[in-house]
This record gives C-alpha cells, sequence and structure tokens, in this order.
C-alpha cells in the first residue's frame, strides 16, 4: 500500500433554499464511499462540505417567508444536515457561505487577481424590473419566444422550440417576480479575465484531473475561445460587497467555490493536527478532490483553477463527475412520486438500500444513473440480503451451539482463502477509480464463491452427527472468516452494517490491512440480524409519500431544477396515447386509500380496472356509476399498493377536492377512439 496520503474531499455544495433529494444523494454517497475507502486504507482524508446560501433566489424566497434571509439559511442547514446524518455521510464539516472565514478568503483572492491584472470593469446593458427595483437573471424574465412566437418562455432559451437568444430579445417580455415589463438598464459589472488562462487550463485540463469524456468537452469549450466571466450581481443581492463598493456584490458562483475553502479554514481552526496552507497553498502536496455533477463542470474545471492559479492556491488534484439521476428511465418527476426527499425516503427505507443500488450503479462516467424500481428490490434482496448477510446468519448458529462461540484454529479451505486474499487489491484499484460498480460485482461474485463453499459442505447436514463437530466449525469458521473479507470489501457502502457485523464478530472496526487475516480461536457474539430484505409495498409507499412533496427550487446560478415539468413529445409519440371513450361500470372506495377509488370502465366491449386518485372530488363514488368518461387505454399495467391499474381516466383541475373528470359530449360511446 501506498504511502499516507493527506487528501481533501468536497461534495458541490447544495443550494440552501431547497430540500435535499435523490440528485443531492447520488452525490454525497458517492463522496461519501470514496472518503470512507481512503479512511480505510490509512490515509488522512478529511470531507467538508456547505450549503450555497447567496443569490437572488434565496432573497425572494426568505422574501416569501418573511423572514430574514440570515434565518431561512440556517434552518435549511439544519435540515441538510440531519438528511445527510440520516444517510451516514461522514463530512468533518458542513458549513455555510455566508460565514466570515468565506468572506475573508473571497476578499483576499479578488484583491490578488485585482492586483495581478485579471479584473476589470464593464458597462453591461441588462433587463431590470422597475418596480422592484432589481435587475433580471434571465430565468426571472418571462416572454415571447422570438424565434417561434410561443408564450411563456425563459429569458434565456425557448422550451418549445430550443432556440437560444438574449433575454432583451424576448417579445412582450416581463418580470416573473412582479410581472412589470422589464427595461433596459446599464451598469458597471466587474469581470475575471478568464482568457488570460487559456494555456494553462489547455494543459491542466488534460494532465490526469478529469475523466477523458470531460476533458474532450472542455477542450471544446477551449477551442471555441474563452470569455471574460461577470463575478457580480447589483444591489439588492444577497452576498458579500466587493471591496471599494458600496452597492456590487460577487456574483454566487464566485464565492461559492471558495466556500469549499471556508468550511476547510473554519475545521482547521477547531483541531490542532491540520493546517490550512498545507491543503491549499501554491505547491501543497496534499491532494484536493471535488466531486460533482455534469452540469457544472465549467465552473470547477474552468473558473476556478483559473481564480487558484491567478490567487496563487494549488489547483485540484482531481475532479470527479457524474451523471444525473433518472427514475424508471425518465426524470425525477413530481407527478410520478419519484422526485423523492431524503427526509421522505428515511422515514420509508433503510439508507444502506440507496447506498448499495447507488455504489452498484457508479461506474466513475458521467453517465447518468437510473434506478430502476424493481431493479432496486432485486439487488437488496438477492445481492445484500440474499448473498452477503445470509452468510454469517447460516454460520453463526452453529458456532453458537456447537463450538460455544469459538472460531476453530485452521483455515479449512486454504485454495479458497487465497482467491479472497489475491481479490482485495484488484477490488481497492476500483474504488480508487470510482468504479464501485465493477467493485460491487466483484465482491459479489466472491459472495458466490462463498455460498458455494457453504453450500458444498452443507453443514447442517454434518451438524446432525456429533462425530463431525469438529468439520463443522471449521467450515463455519471458514465461512465467517469469508464473510468478515466480503463485509470489510463493503464497508465504504454499508458503515452501519460493517459496524453491526464488527460488533456480532467481536472485532475492532475493521480497516484494509485487517482484511488479510484469518481469525481463529476467537470467540464472537450472538447473532444479531443485519439488514432485512426490502418488500416492493415499502418502495411502493414511499413513492406515493412523494406525490405530495414538493420539489425544491433552483437556485440563482445553481443546479437547474431537475423536475421535468415541460417535456415536449413529437407528434409520433403524442399519437401512440390510445384515448378511448369509456363507461364506468362500477365505482367503490378502497379501505385504507384516501385518495383512490377502483373504477371499472366498459370500453365497447373490453373492460379494464382504474384505480384513481379522484376520491377527495367524488366522495360518494355511486354518483359516477353510468357515467361516459375518458380513459388511457394503453398505459402499461401498475402495481400499485391496492392492487393493479390499467389505464387512466382524465381529469381537469389541480387536484384534491378541485379535480373534474373529463365527460365527452351526448352521441359518445364506449370504446371509440378520441381524437
Ligand atoms: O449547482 C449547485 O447546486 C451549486 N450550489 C453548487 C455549488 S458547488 C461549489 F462550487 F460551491
Ligand atoms: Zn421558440
Amino acid at each position: 500500500m501506498s504511502a499516507q496520503r493527506n487528501i481533501l474531499v468536497t461534495s458541490a455544495l447544495p443550494n440552501a433554499n431547497g430540500s435535499i433529494h435523490l440528485g443531492h444523494l447520488l452525490e454525497h454517497i458517492q463522496t461519501d464511499i470514496w472518503v470512507r475507502f481512503q479512511r480505510m486504507r490509512g490515509h488522512r482524508c478529511i470531507y467538508v462540505c456547505a450549503d450555497d446560501t447567496h443569490g437572488t433566489a434565496t432573497m425572494l424566497k426568505a422574501e416569501q417567508e418573511g423572514i430574514t434571509p440570515e434565518a431561512l439559511i440556517e434552518r435549511v442547514r439544519a435540515e441538510h444536515v440531519q438528511d445527510f446524518q440520516g444517510f451516514l455521510i461522514a463530512h468533518d464539516n458542513y458549513y455555510s457561505t455566508h460565514s466570515d472565514e468565506n468572506q475573508r478568503h473571497v476578499e483576499e483572492i479578488y484583491r490578488k487577481l485585482d492586483t495581478r491584472g485579471y479584473i476589470f470593469t464593464k458597462s453591461v446593458e441588462q433587463l431590470y424590473d422597475p418596480e422592484r427595483g432589481l435587475f433580471l437573471a434571465d430565468r426571472f424574465v418571462k416572454g415571447i419566444c422570438p424565434s417561434c412566437g410561443a408564450d411563456d418562455q425563459y429569458g434565456d432559451n425557448c422550451e418549445q422550440c430550443g432556440a437560444t437568444y438574449e433575454a432583451t430579445e424576448l417579445k412582450s417580455p416581463r418580470s416573473t417576480i412582479s410581472g412589470a415589463t422589464p427595461v433596459l438598464k446599464s451598469s458597471e459589472h466587474y469581470f475575471f479575465d478568464l482568457p488570460q488562462f487559456a494555456d494553462m487550463l489547455r494543459t491542466w485540463t488534460r494532465s490526469g484531473t478529469l475523466q477523458p469524456e470531460v476533458a474532450n468537452k472542455l477542450a471544446e469549450w477551449l477551442d471555441g475561445g474563452l470569455r471574460a466571466w461577470d463575478i457580480s450581481r447589483d444591489a439588492p443581492y444577497f452576498g458579500f460587497l466587493i471591496p471599494g463598493t458600496t452597492d456590487k456584490y460577487f456574483y454566487v458562483w464566485m464565492d461559492a467555490p471558495i466556500g469549499y475553502m471556508a468550511s476547510f479554514d473554519n475545521l482547521c481552526q477547531r483541531s490542532n493536527e491540520l493546517n490550512f496552507d498545507d491543503y491549499w497553498a501554491e505547491g501543497s502536496d496534499a491532494e484536493v478532490h471535488h466531486f460533482i455533477g455534469k452540469d457544472i463542470i465549467n465552473f470547477h474545471a474552468l473558473f476556478w483553477p483559473a481564480v487558484l492559479e491567478g490567487s496563487d492556491h494549488r489547483k485540484p488534484t482531481r475532479i470527479h463527475t457524474h451523471g444525473f439521476v433518472t427514475v424508471d428511465g425518465t426524470k425525477m418527476s413530481k407527478s410520478r412520486g419519484t422526485f423523492i426527499n431524503a427526509a421522505t425516503y428515511l422515514e420509508h427505507l433503510t439508507p444502506e438500500y440507496l447506498r448499495y443500488y447507488y455504489a452498484s450503479k457508479l461506474n466513475g462516467t458521467v453517465d447518468d444513473v437510473d434506478i430502476s424500481l424493481d431493479d432496486f428490490v432485486q439487488r437488496v434482496n438477492s445481492d445484500l440480503v440474499g448473498k452477503v448477510v445470509n452468510i454469517a446468519s447460516r454460520c453463526a448458529g452453529f458456532i453458537q451451539k456447537g463450538s460455544d462461540g469459538r472460531l476453530g484454529s485452521h483455515i479449512h479451505d486454504e485454495a479458497l482463502w487465497l482467491d479472497f486474499r489475491k481479490a482485495v487489491e484488484p477490488i481497492a484499484a476500483h474504488y480508487e477509480k470510482g468504479n464501485f460498480a465493477r467493485a460491487v460485482r466483484e465482491i459479489a461474485a466472491l459472495a458466490d464463491r462463498a455460498n458455494q463453499y457453504i453450500a458444498g459442505h452443507a453443514p447442517w447436514t454434518l451438524a446432525k452427527d456429533p462425530a463431525n463437530a469438529q468439520l463443522v466449525q471449521d467450515i463455519c469458521t471458514q465461512g465467517l472468516n469469508l464473510f468478515r473479507v466480503l463485509i470489510g470489501l463493503l464497508k465504504p457502502i454499508l458503515p452501519a452494517t460493517a459496524e453491526k457485523s464488527e460488533a456480532f464478530l467481536n472485532i475492532p472496526p475493521l480497516t484494509w490491512p485487517h482484511l488479510e487475516d484469518f481469525l481463529v480461536e476467537h470467540r464472537i457474539n450472538s447473532f444479531q440480524p443485519l439488514l432485512t430484505r426490502l418488500e416492493r409495498k415499502q418502495l411502493d409507499a414511499l413513492i406515493e409519500a412523494s406525490r405530495e412533496t414538493a420539489a425544491p427550487a433552483s437556485a440563482d446560478g445553481g443546479t437547474p431544477d431537475a423536475e421535468d415539468t415541460s417535456t415536449l413529445i413529437d407528434f409520433d409519440t403524442f399519437a401512440q396515447v390510445d384515448l378511448r371513450v369509456a363507461r364506468i361500470v362500477a365505482a367503490e372506495t378502497i379501505d385504507g386509500a384516501d385518495k383512490l377509488l377502483r373504477l371499472q370502465l366498459d370500453l365497447g366491449g373490453d373492460q379494464c380496472q382504474v384505480l384513481a386518485g379522484i376520491k377527495p372530488a367524488y366522495p360518494d363514488p355511486q354518483a359516477l356509476v353510468g357515467r361516459l368518461t375518458v380513459v388511457v387505454a394503453n398505459l402499461k399495467p401498475r402495481k400499485m399498493k391496492f392492487g393493479e391499474s390499467q389505464g387512466m381516466v382524465l381529469a381537469a383541475g389541480p387536484g384534491g377536492k378541485d379535480l373534474f373528470l373529463l365527460s365527452p359530449d351526448s352521441g359518445a360511446e364506449p370504446g371509440m377512439p378520441v381524437q
């Protein structure tokens, strides 16, 4: 193993105006697994993060709630900390960008950049809300697309035709904040002169700091020519004032990455062993690793290294970029109940299921990670509980009963043990590269070998004859040693299960070097269930609960809202939807369901059952019997908590009590296609 490394690791700073959801969790779980792995290897690995607090969105949200931005960000930070702890994320510090340390570092860096000639000012003309008295970022302006004429389009691109444009080109623009018609107004902005760093960036992006596909993307941007970066925003804004001004603030994306430093600095002040400059001074031999999503590559792999270089700091060692989360192949969606917040998840499922599932999908590339719900249940149950956890439960009883809790004195199958030992280092290499999926596959293959070994010797049969007591002890000793290696290999992913296993095996916390040892003549404790099977109905209940959970708003300059509210479909896709007139022949309430009615529909011969969330609007289901309505007839049947739903009836309205079933005019017959 290599000499001890000093490693500082970060995850992107979550916005302080929304909840932690599956997308954040992908990143924090990925980072946490890598960090825990490094710690098990004996390296000093510090993991810091913070809330990204500044920007117009925070300011407006606080205003809406009638509280100060400071009160808002403090409340949200406490929620975020709790969510991450719930998922066993081992941050050493979870701080805030609205901190003294951050302000000090931002000002110092800015002054250095300014002294070196990397800052200049220029007048910029922008849309301005005269009613609210503030400049409007693109997302706060809507109007008619200059290209296709679609109304209600944002200031940077059209969701209908895909055109990109300047906010000033929108026709009939309006401020989404006050509804006022914006006016053009100029003001002085501060710019960071990024093009001066083009050569450095060309070399740095090709020096092994980025995944190859990310480096290629950056090469495109670099070849296209860099532009100076606007780092200021006019008052009113929630952020840090630019030194020497009274109404210009640092743009949130200027102080956010510096928040990595500030969080670390805050930790250094509370630690006797950590020194800020050891990690951040130019020439530092410590490592700095950032884990980010692919939507914020430009900030981390262009602006950030340039800002660091220009202010005499070291640049990151590696930027680990991941893709987006999809659920059953589509973007997370509130209406489908797949926009799942951390807190909602934790009310229904244990965090290690998600940690394991994400690990089994993360392969170190920027590919999106899909949560297939059926696969989720399958992998947790068959791979994790069925293959790994079962080894312990199968062997423990024999050692407890037959050998008074003591392991035997030697290795029963040397060749198998050697194979396990040989597998440990290649698995470490997969962890190091971020290819957790490969690590999980190889661990599962080892678990198969362990199960074959146990099944092949069938200690449960041997144990029937007391003459075999020694052999049974040897087999179960080997089984438990194989389990110990497996759980050690999985420990970065399953820290809680590993801890329970350590208690059961009566061993100190497992580290990587421990995986070479074979435990003999050692007393174990009685077996406690480690991880239980996941029932599909638990997952369904989570999805149901998430249908009602609001999606977080996206912040100024932050990650785009993952909710897909306005997907465009082409005509052919629309034509695939089979809309039919249906007659409701039976309607009934369902025990235990607050919102659902069970409808029996006649489609002109064929019948189908639909579970529809319309009970609040139609508390007396009998009133529906005999009515005509419109149904999506070719929807894939969906298994729901209360039975199968084989279609979907169409209704209008915001939901709850205010929902109105669509009905065709008289003359329509069940089974008629709707066109
Ligand atoms: O995209 C986002 O959600 C940002 N809040 C990430 C900031 S990462 C870092 F630069 F601070
Ligand atoms: Zn358009």
